[in-house]
């Protein structure tokens, strides 16, 4: 870093330690002040991308460099003025929590040693704690600390490190030399009607074909029909495909509905089938008494996806695949290619991640999970979730009472609701599409303006606003003021709707 170390090529990437040390103060100053103030901040400015990309300022790529310094200057404000905050205390949009700021400062120290996570030859320390920090990941869960895993960029990428894996344990033929089809036999996967998107991409992209999915309808409570799956896979079979797997799930995307992992456990063990679980949302939510019990039989599971990008609190990105016997992730993603000499280090075994999914170069992500699972310990993260449940609960009662709500559903932190204006009654073809247009409307209104911010779900074509609290700053009055908030601009967007 010191010039001393470099006096003879002047590269324009490097900094003097001291150009750093001023740098670096003076953003983390700045950063300090944005989370001390970050209640007083619209959640967003909502902004066209136009204006975004003016306040960029249009320009080609720079042909000379500038300084550090110079380069860094203005830009911490122009990211904080024109930025929407998940760790805004009124965030309850998707499910991205809000960041756990000691995250930033492990991001900050991972990319300055920045080990590469594939070997354990190339990342001696960081490895290890990946090890760890999955180990403490199944540990929170009650899952075998025996278990295998890794950590990805997000829930979509833990479940299809866990879907290729159960694919390969499964599939009755060598699929790595003759692919997912034979003999017009088909490999067929299970999932309830509310499973996320990434099983679309899975089957898509994997080369199964999204026929290969089967997705079995709800009951009323939105939980995976465990009598029809059992039918389907037994009408699979009859017809000569092959089921493999079955995904049940821990807090779907859509409302925070956990299947009944018991049964859908009891009927893998039957079946012979790969019990994957989808915790990518509410895995954690094990911690917390409040939660459905059916939760614990998720340490049935075959494989688990869990983000703590999101209800851990990590900061984008974080996400882990855990698989019971690790021999699993071997067989899928093993490759020893001739230039990687990295099996063992000073003559003992080591964790080689490339070994364990996709990538081969890997980033050091794990630190600021297990930075934050220091930080809070089991304890403080049990009581942030459950925090979060009870605040959910919270807001779906103070909507359920205020006139102009009708409430819809409520599961772990998730409640879903939609704007009713008192002169509509809902129930006719009519007063539902509008009811629909209404909330759509509604929702980009509130979006945009920043006050709060909602995301949405549609559930037997009603379109609900949907509150999701993953945000460990927010406080019963940030959730009671809901209400009168979205009401006040129901009202405004029903009088222009008229
Ligand atoms: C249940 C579930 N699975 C998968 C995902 C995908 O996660 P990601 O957006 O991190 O890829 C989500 C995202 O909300 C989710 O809720």
């Amino acid at each position: 870093m010191s010039t001393s170390n470099n006096h003879e090529r002047n590269s324009p990437l490097e900094m003097t330690a001291e150009a750093f040390r001023t740098t670096g103060h003076d953003l983390v100053d700045q950063i300090a002040d944005l989370l001390d103030g970050l209640r007083n901040r619209p959640v967003t400015p909502g902004e066209p991308p136009t204006m975004i990309r003016v306040a960029i300022g249009e320009r080609g790529l720079p042909a000379h460099g500038v300084s550090a310094s110079e380069a860094m200057a203005g830009l911490p404000d122009l990211l904080f003025d024109h930025s929407l905050f998940n760790g805004h205390p009124r965030f309850w949009g998707y499910i991205t929590s809000s960041a756990a700021p000691i995250g930033a400062l492990a991001d900050m120290l991972a990319a300055a040693v920045n080990p590469n996570v594939g070997g354990a030859v190339l990342s001696p320390l960081a490895s290890e704690i990946e090890a760890q920090t999955i180990r403490w990941l199944a540990e929170l869960l009650g899952y075998p600390t025996t278990c295998g895993g890794i950590l990805v960029s997000g829930g979509n990428m833990a479940n299809f490190v866990a879907f290729l894996a159960g694919r390969q344990a499964k599939a009755p033929w060598d699929i790595k030399t003759h692919g997912v089809v034979d003999h017009g036999r088909h490999l067929i996967t299970y999932v309830s009607a509310e499973t996320h998107t990434w099983i679309d991409k899975a089957a898509e992209l994997f080369g199964q074909g999204r026929e290969s999915v089967r997705w079995i309808p709800v009951d009323d409570d939105l939980r995976m029909r465990v009598d029809l799956l059992r039918d389907q896979i037994e009408q699979d079979r009859a017809d000569g495909h092959v089921p493999i797997m079955v995904v049940g799930a821990a807090g779907t995307v859509g409302t925070g509905v956990v299947d009944p992992l018991p049964e859908i456990a009891a009927l893998c063990r039957e079946m012979d089938l790969w019990f994957h679980v989808d915790g990518a949302y509410g895995a954690p939510a094990i911690l917390s008494a409040d939660a459905p019990t059916e939760l614990l039989a998720m340490r049935e599971a075959d494989s688990i996806a869990m983000d703590p990008h999101k209800w851990l609190y990590a900061p984008l990105e974080a996400g882990c695949t855990l698989v019971r016997d690790p021999n699993h992730l071997l067989a899928a993603y093993s490759h020893h290619p001739v230039y990687y000499k990295f099996d063992e280090v000073s003559d003992q075994p080591a964790v080689n991640f490339y070994e364990y999914g996709l990538q081969n170069s890997r980033g050091f992500r794990a630190l600021k999970v297990w930075l934050g699972l220091q930080q809070a310990g089991r304890d403080g993260m049990a009581q942030m979730v459950s925090d979060d449940i009870r605040l959910s609960r919270a807001m779906h009662e103070a909507l359920d009472a205020h006139p102009e709500f009708e409430v819809w559903t409520q599961h772990l932190s998730i409640s879903t609701f939609r704007y009713v204006p008192p002169e509509i009654k809902p129930g006719t073809p009519d007063a539902n599409d509008y009811l629909n247009a209404l909330n759509e409307q509604l929702l980009e209104r509130l979006q945009s303006e920043g006050e709060v911010f909602v995301s949405n779900h549609v559930i037997n074509g009603q379109y609900l606003l949907r509150a999701c609290i993953v945000n460990f700053r927010t406080t019963m009055a940030d959730v009671l003021a809901l209400p009168e908030i979205v009401a006040r601009v129901g009202r405004e967007v029903h009088a222009e709707m008229r």
